[in-house]
């Protein structure tokens, strides 16, 4: 559910993994192309992109996520425009400051608002317009200065912006058609990205530092070095994964200028980057402007909606995503009651839950225990509405994913044991339900005490929890759904 100590350790340590991971990376990278004379980038992209398709399969196997394989051609094109882009960030890297490796990457967003307004007909509200040219404006700034020291690096950088830019039109592109989720797509495509940069990088690499990756001498500390690359960049794409799975889009971002700042203190405290005042002040003009971005984002102007809860404190709720999309349940419960259940009522709960929970915050500074008392209700019947339905939505599956089937063997022989059978059970817990007077839920539980299970209900919108600790619910059905009302 997300409100217990539990899920607080987790956000903070997929946070600080995150954030840990993704310094680590160039830091590593930097020091074996700067100090031990390894330049060959895009070759050890490949190597990193094999190393994660593998930790991928690894994720799958102990069904971390769920394979969904589209179509073939789409995988293939997006792949090898990924390993293009990715070899050219790397490329980036390689030949330019850390600094401003980092404009190159905080163009990219600006970029692809730019593209999507002249090619996709997009239309972006007024702020973000203007936050985004604060944000070229101060890009441009920072680069002035490299563009004159290092064409090479800059013909580089504007080259990997451009193909970064298509390749995340695309991400969010093959995302909605194909209705796959990025760990999916990942997955499938990284074969493709890492087969590009394998058989293109030591031609790439050979052509721009005049080295042959083959006949490098790998010492033992290069090859620890490109090992520990290897593994962090595993660790790069689990934290990324496990942050945006955890948080919101908005967290994400932020926590992206954060690793920026990192990024650029190491780089000019340890390894000695070199640094002008007005790249520093590009940079700050840049963060400043994807302030302003956010806000206007928090705003509701970019659509980030229900994210943003995270955003206002940890206890502060957020409404789940679906397990599956609202049409799959069909014929058996319409994908428009799916989504008015879903958007507009569980939303309501969550809303004013956060609401309450913000007047509660309130009410505890300030002292005012009458209100406390008098805000116990709302945050009961709102915080119950959006647990309940939290593990609602994860009660029901779609018929091609095993739904409708009868449930697995342990849970039969523990039904049989405590019922007598599932037809009992479904008899006792329709009986229970219509014994309700007024609206409620009927649960089928575990109590974890005598470790046998039961039929269990609670008024209005109680959580099953308010029948004690050691009740663990399995199947809720809200008795008085007014969401079916439409059918
Ligand atoms: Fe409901």
């Amino acid at each position: 559910m997300g409100e217990g100590g539990g899920f607080q350790l987790g956000t903070v340590g997929a946070l600080s993994l995150s954030v840990v991971s993704s310094v680590s990376i160039v830091i590593c990278n930097k020091a074996l192309m700067s100090s031990l004379g390894f330049k060959f980038a895009t070759t050890l992209t490949s190597w990193h992109l094999l190393v994660t398709f593998c930790s991928l399969h690894v994720a799958l196997w102990i069904k971390l996520f769920e394979h969904k394989p589209f179509d073939q051609k789409a995988v293939m094109g997006f792949g090898i425009l990924n390993g293009i882009s990715i070899g050219l960030l790397n490329l980036s890297l390689g030949f330019n400051s850390v600094g401003f490796y980092q404009m190159t990457k905080l163009a990219i967003i600006p970029c692809t608002v730019l593209l999507e307004t002249a090619f996709l007909g997009k239309k972006f509200s007024r702020s973000i317009q203007f936050s985004l040219s604060i944000l070229l404006l101060g890009v441009g700034i920072a680069t002035v200065t490299d563009l004159q020291l290092n064409l090479l690096g800059s013909v580089l950088s504007l080259l990997a912006i451009i193909t970064t830019c298509i390749a995340q039109i695309m991400t969010n592109t093959i995302q909605k058609k194909f209705k796959v989720s990025s760990t999916q797509l990942l997955y499938q495509s990284s074969p493709y990205q890492a087969l590009t940069l394998f058989v293109s990088g030591p031609f790439l690499d050979g052509l721009l530092t005049n080295q042959n990756v083959f006949a490098f001498n790998y010492t033992p500390q290069v090859l620890v070095f490109i090992v520990l690359s290897c593994l962090i960049s595993v660790s790069v794409n689990f934290s990324t994964f496990l942050v945006i799975g955890k948080t919101s889009p908005v967290t994400y971002q932020v926590l992206g200028h954060l690793k920026t700042c990192l990024v650029l203190t190491f780089g000019y405290v340890l390894l000695h980057d070199p640094f002008s005042w007005r790249n520093i002040f590009g940079i700050l003009v840049a963060i400043v402007a994807s302030g302003l971005g956010l806000l206007a984002a928090a705003a509701g102007n970019w659509g980030l909606g229900s994210g943003l809860g995270n955003e206002r404190g940890l206890t502060a709720a957020a409404l789940p995503d679906l397990p599956y999309d609202y049409g799959a349940l069909e014929p058996a419960i319409s994908g428009e009651i799916m989504r008015l259940h879903h958007q507009k009522h569980h939303q309501a709960y969550v809303t004013n839950y956060n609401n309450a929970l913000e007047q509660l915050e309130a009410a505890v500074a300030e002292g005012d225990a009458p209100a406390v008392v008098r805000l116990e209700g709302a945050i009961k019947f709102n915080g119950g509405g959006h647990i309940n339905h939290s593990i609602f939505w994860n009660n029901l599956k779609p018929v091609k994913e095993g739904g409708g089937e009868p449930p697995d063997s342990a849970l039969v022989w523990a039904i049989n044991t405590d019922f007598g059978s599932l037809e009992a059970l479904v008899q006792k817990m329709n009986a229970e339900g219509a014994a309700l007077q007024g609206s409620g839920w009927v649960w089928l539980a575990l109590d974890k005490g005598s470790k046998k299970l039961s039929v269990q209900t609670t008024a209005n919108q109680d959580p099953l929890v308010t029948k004690g600790l050691h009740m663990v619910p399995l199947l809720g059905i809200d008795v008085r759904e007014h969401a079916y009302y439409l059918q």
